[in-house]
């Protein structure tokens, strides 16, 4: 049997995940064979995981951006490639062909190159959700520089760590943007982080919301005279750069368990074959299907779901500026009946969020259009997944729960839109060419992980949730630091790919994730680390010493409860607290700001030392009947003190 890129139905489904098992390199070849190369590869795979060394299509030589947007300029150059929509109903919106997004892509890769960029420079993205975002990271693909989106909430301080890990050279950035009713100040954010970073010698700021900035000379330059500059110069077209299958494509970082944010390095050859593939088929995309994808561009949703899945299959690619909730919170859906979307992929917390504002918002809206419905970045309670299903989908849209990472580039596990079952609160199945296996603690592996599935047990099993097999669009290293990918992801357990998540398994394979393992918190679908978040509340001058849980928060899916230890007799305890969440604010930003803040003068160790989370995420569940053996702990009496004081 020949392969058929777009499966159409579940014993397809099980053939092709099959033949995937079997035979990935003749699999993956195939897929592959449906892009455009400048090069052939030589070979599908080479890879081994205690290094780990992985390489995809070896000796290809290809330009993503030539995928995305050459090949449908010739063949479907009128077909929207972007359409934008304004944070402000008022403001008209945008449409961008894919003849059009080609040539302002190719003019920016010149403005690029006109600023002396080169094949395998970096350059950091800090911008609000406009066409130009989407311009300025094909630019960098068009002339091979490693892009290193930063997402627009986050600090100087956050900024500056990322730029200096991957000494980027170039800063594309806008005066500021808007979010709802607020603007947010992306400039002044951006020059307070240059303050600390020798390696930036220019900026290009896109004029959006003509807030008042300063424009360094020499430095900084504005976006609109840059493009000018080239048109006049009669500029339309710029020759994609060659690049190795294997050339990186861009940098994004994420929070793990310990330290600083790591850059997680996707490749360009790999990351464009998972990314195509896994959009055509879990979404069941249909040409001519309008995709809407909430996420921002600035986490990795939005680079693999609204850029480069949708723009490598030709699709229209729906990009909201705003926020769900602004100017009322039946904006989403003003969208979908607007711009007749098909495919709406949004995030669990966006759907509760929205529920609790009731249906009669809804009234007015012909949500008709919709086929398909997607949900990713946490665990999807059922409550809200009925709400999706019967209110947004009318009970006829198929909802898949798509299960992946920063770090697997694409969904790794989720049912394909109305071929494969669905089942509310399980991503369900893997996709072909993916292997998951569940193991315990220890390294155990669950009975049933072999990947037919041959050997299932008769009754749910649960562990941790790791892959034994490549698959393309994998993370490659940590920018700078290969050992630490290799300490994080490959060391815990021999020979496996670890995801730091929890995951149950059912009779029939289907595979349910429970959530992190680890020190990572997921709040409203944003991964907080706890160890950069305890350092950011350490630094404050009054703390002594501060440790971070997570707990059951109703919209947010987690939220972050911070017990800390802090100088003094008698403090203010409101006036402390506001300094830790500014201090926050300052080091990470917003979205990492605790929920919950306790005063504690002591917290729970080990005789070692080591806090004992588990108990104080017991108490912040509010479960303290339950504290298990607090006897072994260096001074029990701490936790009395700290359930007493539970506000
Ligand atoms: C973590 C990855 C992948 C894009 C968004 C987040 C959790 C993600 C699901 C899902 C249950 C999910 C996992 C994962 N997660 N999708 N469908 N069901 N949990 O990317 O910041 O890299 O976070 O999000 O815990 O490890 P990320």
């Amino acid at each position: 049997m020949s392969i058929p890129y777009q499966i159409k139905s579940l014993e397809q489904y099980h053939e092709v995940y099959k033949q995937s098992i079997e035979n990935p390199e003749k699999f993956w070849g195939d897929i592959a064979s449906n892009f455009r190369w400048k090069k052939p590869f030589d070979q599908v795979l080479d890879w081994n995981f205690a290094e780990p060394k992985i390489e995809w299509f070896k000796g290809g030589q290809l330009n993503i951006t030539e995928n995305c947007l050459d090949r449908w300029a010739e063949t479907q150059s009128d077909t929207p490639a972007l359409i934008w929509e304004s944070n402000d109903v008022q403001e008209a919106n945008r449409v961008l062909t894919y003849q059009e997004l080609l040539t302002q892509v190719c003019q920016f890769a010149q403005v690029l190159k006109n600023k002396g960029i080169q094949k395998g420079d970096r350059i950091c993205i800090y911008m609000p959700m406009v066409p130009e975002l989407a311009i300025a990271i094909l630019a960098c693909a068009r002339i091979g520089a490693i892009h290193s989106v930063v997402f627009g909430g986050f600090s100087a301080q956050s900024i500056a760590d990322r730029i200096n890990d991957a000494s980027c050279k170039l800063v594309i950035t806008a005066d500021g943007g808007y979010r709802g009713n607020k603007e947010i100040p992306l400039k002044n954010v951006m020059d307070e982080a240059l303050v600390q970073c020798d390696s930036v010698q220019k900026v290009i700021v896109l004029a959006r919301n003509n807030m008042p900035i300063s424009m360094l000379k020499g430095r900084d330059s504005w976006w609109h005279e840059e493009v000018h500059q080239v048109i006049e110069q009669g500029i339309t077209f710029f020759e994609a750069v060659a690049m190795d299958a294997e050339d990186p494509l861009f940098i994004l970082y994420t929070s793990g368990s310990t330290g600083k944010p790591k850059g997680v390095v996707h490749s360009s050859a790999g990351y464009m074959v998972y990314t195509n593939y896994t959009f055509i088929n879990v979404f069941q995309y249909q040409a001519g299907d309008i995709h809407f994808c909430t996420a921002d561009i600035g986490w990795i949703t939005g680079h693999s779901y609204i850029v480069y899945g949708p723009l490598s299959a030709g699709a229209t690619s729906l990009m909201f500026e705003g926020i769900p909730t602004w100017p009322d919170a039946g904006r989403f859906w003003d969208i979908v009946d607007k711009y007749k979307v098909n495919i709406l992929y949004t995030a669990p917390t966006a759907i509760r969020s929205l529920m609790s504002f009731g249906t009669e918002i809804l009234r007015d809206k012909d949500l008709s259009s919709l086929k398909v419905l997607g949900t990713v970045g946490e665990p999807i309670n059922e409550e809200a997944w009925h709400w999706y299903h019967t209110n947004i989908g009318k009970e006829k849209c198929p909802i898949v729960d798509t299960w992946w990472q920063t770090e697997t580039g694409g969904i790794l596990i989720s049912n394909l839109a109305g071929i494969t079952p669905q089942i509310p609160s399980y991503a369900t199945l893997p996709m072909p060419g993916i292997q998951p296996i569940l193991v315990q603690e220890n390294g155990q592996v669950i009975e049933g992980s072999d990947a037919s599935l041959a050997t299932l047990p008769s009754e749910i099993v649960s562990g941790n949730l790791a892959i034994k097999f490549p698959w393309p669009s994998m993370i490659r290293t940590t920018y700078g630091d290969h050992e630490r990918c290799r300490t994080t992801y490959f060391s815990m357990y021999k020979n496996l790919y670890f995801t730091g998540d929890g995951c149950l398994r059912d009779t029939e394979g289907n595979y349910r994730i429970t959530g992190r393992v680890d020190d990572v918190l997921n709040v409203s679908g944003h991964r907080i680390g706890t160890a950069e978040l305890e350092n950011a509340i350490n630094s404050h001058t009054g703390v002594i010493e501060s440790a971070i849980v997570g707990y059951p928060h109703e919209i947010k899916g987690q939220g972050i409860y911070a017990y800390i230890i802090y100088h003094g007799e008698g403090i203010d305890k409101k006036n402390a607290a506001q300094d830790i969440q500014a201090t926050v604010t300052r080091l990470i930003g917003a979205i990492a700001k605790p929920d919950k803040i306790q005063f504690v003068s002591g917290l729970p160790k080990t005789r070692s030392g080591k806090i004992m989370r588990r108990i104080l995420r017991k108490i912040a569940e509010g479960d303290t009947e339950n504290l298990g053996d607090i006897s072994t702990l260096l001074d029990p009496s701490v936790v009395e003190e700290i359930v007493q004081n539970v506000e």
